[in-house]
């Protein structure tokens, strides 16, 4: 074999390694959206694959584009030598080398649009080439099609070839979506340079927050042999440009800074290097002296100060891209500089300072508050703290670091306002934290599509210094002329299809798609999403999109709506309802509900001052009650249940209606969904109708508990007739019992009429007899599933079984509440006046098949019965 012909061969067989090592991983990237599913093919799609480049991330680019050929049109092939018609990757440099005369797309300068901006910006805030490597100019790209080279030849060129890649994938993506690229040929660049993922990794491999099994990285202490999905992670990651991922718990464990761990880490960096995305790690701020032996942690001191600066040389000897610290401190526990009187800048900089000759940053968290604050005090505002702390002190953060500041400021409730603090730093990179992990969101049982939410908080216009200043203008630097800042989103991926519910994917892929462009809309995410993913169909992709853009409001409507914040078990699990658990605590999540009305007051004139916090337009719209948005009234006003909103609805009504509309949302959803039988994926389409069911039931729960718990405490009635009636229910502890007896549930609006049944014998039955109307009926089982054992439910009507199952879900909280109460529906059953309608449980283990209600709803919509 001739020279030429055997580096040929030896690239060719380079670039089939890596699509061989990922179709041998357990978990890949097809089971998100990088599926490349048949598809017929465009006119002038070339399949033959040019790479320019040898770098790990341009043979990335070129396999992955043969990949996506193979998938979508059956053929693609890396071809050395190829000219004509066929797509060449590489990078500015590489393109004149090999072409004379060869000019970018649109013109090289013109591919850097801040270089502009920042050429206007005053002196000292000029845009630097980034020693950091996180730049908007250095991810740019442009396909184009070589006019010299006939029209069926794509150039996928780019400054770095990093751009390459995500050009590749844009590419990929458009192709994927049955879209062909702009025969004009197509620009792009990343609106904000740092656009990460924090994931909450612990050593022992469970994951904070995390709903999706174990860890993808670690296990047993430490980083896991096989690193197969973490490749994976980091191609579905870089698809949508992601450059960033930390890979631990921001509850720092300390000795992942030793030298044996680090070793591990190089690892995990090695298996994300090829895609372009930088590993990073959450730091304790006490290491110096919990595993470096120092008397202090002191950020001040200089003994720690060469503690940092030699462990992180020692980190760039293993990880010479390492992209940097991810800091909590003085938060929820976690030491910090306040031990010794020192600010959060001083921790940060002593970090930066290490870090910065290495082209490291600092991402130091502003979710610092006392979680010890008095509840009695009608001053005391947790939301206040991030502002309060960091923004005395801006201006005193070193260049590379960048304060992550989470959207709202209390932590990832269902609604919340922007954090002021976006426009109190003028003179900091920051970036904000959102939440991939659905913590307070259902925990990706619940369908809830984020983005919207993301989106408001980007769009909204923070007003400082009286000008238009939205906080993706901000974020991008553009507002304060800052260098760097971001997205950075706390992803909560595991071994278990990454996210759990496929549906729930939607989620990281809007997260990547808006860090990298914050003006497209949720919408054209999420179709971008179901056809790469679902299906290209229309009525596929028409249905999806609605069922997701409308999650978020029925999630909002079910649980807290007009900002009271989510309505959940706030000290325990942050998944059932549990009003009262944000009150009488350090924890500062009060919503202050009592008999007269509900809502924090956070103004100026008569709370807590909050409101203040913001520029004075927005202060001023949200210090009066006549200019607060609805959505927003409980989380800046204390307000009687009968005020009225702009819609002329009160409070208490509208409380009222909001969780019946949000219930009612959720069972739309498996409609909406059971109209797609036969044209999805059969397997895709049990798992998410069940997922969907499973919602519909618990939404009630929802519904039942906060529509409860207002009306007894405001004693105001729905002018509906629906709260506190409930006409087809028969109530267990009503019933007929043998060997069940009956328990109070805690908090009592957890069930129906705060009371259940539970068996703590070897079988319990519950009986009733039926004394409605003859006909054909649906009838819902409410009964707790609890963790620790499988219970046994059988559905009898006179003696008849109609249905059985077990109790066999993993929901949190051990006792039977809100969390665990579970709705299994049973169709089309005829019953007639004098029926005995029975259930009976058999007790397993830590679960005494507890029984709350059964409910007899309307004729069945069709003949026979289907139970779920
Ligand atoms: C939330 C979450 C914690 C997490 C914290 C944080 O409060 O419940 O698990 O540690 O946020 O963001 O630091």
């Amino acid at each position: 074999m001739g020279g030429k012909a055997r580096t040929v061969f030896q690239n060719l067989a380079l670039a089939a390694f890596p699509l061989l090592a990922l179709n041998a991983a357990a978990q890949a990237g097809d089971q998100a959206w990088l599926q490349y599913r048949p598809s017929t093919m465009p006119p002038n799609i070339p399949t033959r694959v040019v790479r320019l480049g040898d770098s790990q991330v341009e043979k990335s680019a070129a396999a992955e584009l043969v990949r996506g050929l193979q998938g979508l049109y059956g053929k693609g092939e890396e071809d050395a030598k190829a000219d004509r018609h066929s797509i060449v990757l590489g990078t500015f440099a590489e393109f004149h080398k090999r072409y004379a005369g060869w000019k970018a797309f649109g013109g090289e300068p013109e591919m850097y649009p801040e270089v502009i901006w920042e050429a206007n910006a005053p002196l000292d805030r000029r845009h630097q080439p980034m020693k950091n490597n996180f730049g908007r100019a250095e991810d740019a790209f442009a396909i184009a099609h070589d006019t010299g080279l006939g029209t069926q030849t794509i150039f996928v060129e780019a400054p770095t070839d990093r751009g390459v890649l995500y050009g590749t994938f844009a590419l990929l993506r458009m192709l994927a979506s049955g879209e062909k690229p702009p025969q004009k040929g197509f620009r792009d660049h990343p609106a904000l340079p740092i656009r990460w993922v924090d994931d909450w990794d612990n050593p022992d491999g469970s994951i904070e927050r995390g709903y999706a099994g174990r860890s993808i990285f670690f296990e047993g202490g430490n980083v896991r042999t096989d690193l197969a999905p973490v490749g994976e992670y980091a191609r579905l990651l870089a698809s949508v440009g992601i450059n960033g991922c930390n890979l631990n718990n921001v509850n720092a464990a300390p000795h992942l800074l030793d030298s044996d761990h680090l070793k591990q880490l190089a690892r995990v960096a090695d298996a994300m290097r090829p895609w372009g995305v930088r590993l990073a790690m959450s730091v304790a701020i006490a290491s110096p002296q919990t595993i470096g032996g120092l008397s202090t942690f002191d950020p001040l001191d200089p003994d720690v100060k060469a503690w940092w600066a030699a462990k992180v040389a020692e980190i760039y000897t293993l990880i010479p891209d390492f992209a940097g610290f991810t800091v909590k401190a003085d938060s929820e526990g976690q030491p910090g500089p306040a031990s010794y009187g020192r600010t959060p800048a001083d921790a940060a900089n002593l970090l930066a300072a290490a870090l910065e000759k290495h082209g490291g940053v600092v991402l130091y968290r502003a979710f610092v508050y006392n979680h010890h604050a008095d509840w009695n005090d009608p001053k005391a505002d947790r939301a206040r703290a991030a502002y309060d702390i960091f923004h005395p002190i801006e201006g005193a953060f070193a260049p590379n670091v960048i304060v992550q500041t989470k959207e709202g400021p209390i932590d990832f409730q269902a609604r919340e306002p922007a954090s002021p603090l976006f426009a109190g730093l003028q003179h900091t990179s920051q970036a904000m934290e959102v939440q991939i992990t659905q913590e307070y969101t259902g925990q990706q049982r619940h369908l809830v599509y984020l983005a919207p939410m993301w989106k408001q908080v980007l769009d909204f216009d923070m007003r400082a210094d009286v000008k238009p200043s939205p906080v993706k203008e901000i974020l991008a630097g553009r507002t304060f002329h800052r260098p760097l800042g971001g997205m950075v989103g706390v992803s909560g991926i595991g071994r278990d299809s990454w996210l759990g519910s496929p549906l729930a994917l939607a989620n990281l892929y809007a997260f990547g798609r808006l860090a990298w462009n914050p003006d497209i809309s949720p919408e054209e995410i999420a179709a971008g999403w179901v056809r790469q993913t679902i299906s290209t169909d229309p009525q596929v992709v028409s249905t999806v999109v609605k069922m997701l853009i409308q999650s978020w409001p029925a999630y909002e409507n079910y649980t807290g709506p007009l900002g009271m914040q989510t309505l959940t078990d706030i000290t325990g699990s942050h998944y059932g309802p549990n009003i009262e658990s944000s009150e009488n605590n350090g924890w500062g999540q009060w919503h202050r509900a009592d008999h007269q009305g509900v809502g924090m007051d956070r103004t100026v004139a008569t709370g807590t001052g909050y409101a203040g916090q913001y520029a004075p337009e927005v202060a001023k719209m949200y210090e009066s009650l006549a200019t607060t948005p609805d959505n927003l009234l409980l989380f800046f006003h204390h307000v009687p249940y009968t005020y009225k909103l702009h819609t002329g609805k009160t409070v208490i009504q509208y409380i009222y209606d909001s969780h019946y509309e949000g219930a009612a949302q959720a069972a739309q959803f498996v409609k909406d969904w059971s109209t797609l039988k036969g044209r999805v994926d059969d397997r895709l389409y049990a798992d998410v109708l069940a997922r969907l069911e499973y919602q519909a039931g618990h939404a009630i729960v929802w519904r039942d508990a906060i529509v409860q718990y207002f009306l007894r405490l405001s004693g105001i009635a729905d002018d509906q007739g629906r709260a506190g009636h409930y006409p087809g229910r028969l109530e267990a502890e009503d019933a007929r019992l043998t060997g069940y007896r009956v328990i109070d549930i805690t908090p009592w609006e957890d069930a129906s009429g705060g009371k259940a049944v539970s068996c703590d014998k070897e079988a319990c039955s519950a009986e009733w007899i039926y004394s409605g109307p003859a006909g054909r009926f649906d009838l819902a089982v409410q009964y707790f599933d609890l963790q620790g054992g499988t219970a046994q439910f059988t559905l009898k009507v006179n003696g008849q079984q109609i249905a059985t199952w077990f109790a066999d879900a993993t929901l949190p909280s051990k006792r039977p509440d809100g969390d665990n109460s579970t709705r299994r529906i049973a169709r089309g059953i005829e019953l007639k006046p004098g029926d005995t309608l029975r259930i009976e449980g058999i007790p397993d283990n830590a679960d005494p098949a507890a029984l709350d209600y059964i409910e007899i709803t309307g004729a069945a919509r069709s003949p026979g019965f289907a139970e779920y």
